[in-house]
């Protein structure tokens, strides 16, 4: 068969399209945090997918509910199955329940959990319920509402924190001001869950690396 120029044109941009596709597959991985100082110190008994309540109490947590739906994937875009999440936060007053932050003024609420221990699905997701944490105060800074997170990959594990899209803080937050890239951490706000109108709801994916 001849070979003609158009033939080689023609190929040449299959080639270069292939290549481009194959890049616009790869993922920027998600930025990693620090762990911070208040990562508890004693797994608490209940760290179910509802940090709202706590098992044998009949109170719920004061604050704004809100639902938070993560999805894990590797640079492909593949689910991560069966990964384990630590999550873990500061209340709708500001404070953590941990011993390194009894100087807060903020006070302790006894129906809110602060902690989860989750894992990822078949789709590489999991969902929790919680209340917005408050911004609060450290010597080095305000820091904007956030949650943080370590998950344990298949071969990696990422510490980091959650952000929450549209704060007056983001601007000012010294950690979120140094994640990269920024929108790696923020989540995107989504319509209310069907069943809980009154809860705010947020979608993040987080793009593990390594896996
Ligand atoms: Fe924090």
């Amino acid at each position: 068969m001849l070979i003609t120029r158009r033939h080689l044109v023609a190929g040449g941009a299959a080639l270069a399209g292939a290549a481009a596709a194959a890049r616009a597959q790869t993922l920027v991985p998600t930025s990693a945090q620090m762990l911070g100082p208040f990562y508890p110190v004693l797994q608490p008994a209940d760290h179910d997918a509802d940090l709202t309540r706590l098992k044998g109490r009949a109170g719920t947590a004061i604050g704004q509910p809100i639902n938070v739906i993560v999805r894990i994937v590797d640079l492909k875009g593949n689910p991560i199955t069966n990964a384990q999440v630590d999550l873990w936060q500061c209340n709708a007053a500001g404070r953590y329940d941990h011993p390194g932050d009894r100087a807060n003024p903020a006070a302790l609420d006894p129906n809110f959990q602060g902690f989860a221990r989750l894992a990822t699905d078949q789709g590489g997701e999991f969902k929790f319920r919680s209340v917005k944490p408050k911004d609060y105060d450290t010597p080095v800074g305000r820091r904007t509402p956030h949650i943080h997170y370590s998950i344990d990959g298949h071969s990696e594990r990422l510490v980091t924190q959650m952000y929450f899209p549209n704060e007056p803080l983001n601007d000012i937050d010294f950690l979120l001001k140094n994640a990269d890239p920024r929108q790696s951490v923020i989540a995107e706000a989504i319509d209310p869950l069907s069943g809980d109108p009154q809860a705010l709801a947020f979608r993040w994916t987080v793009v593990l690396g390594v896996g």
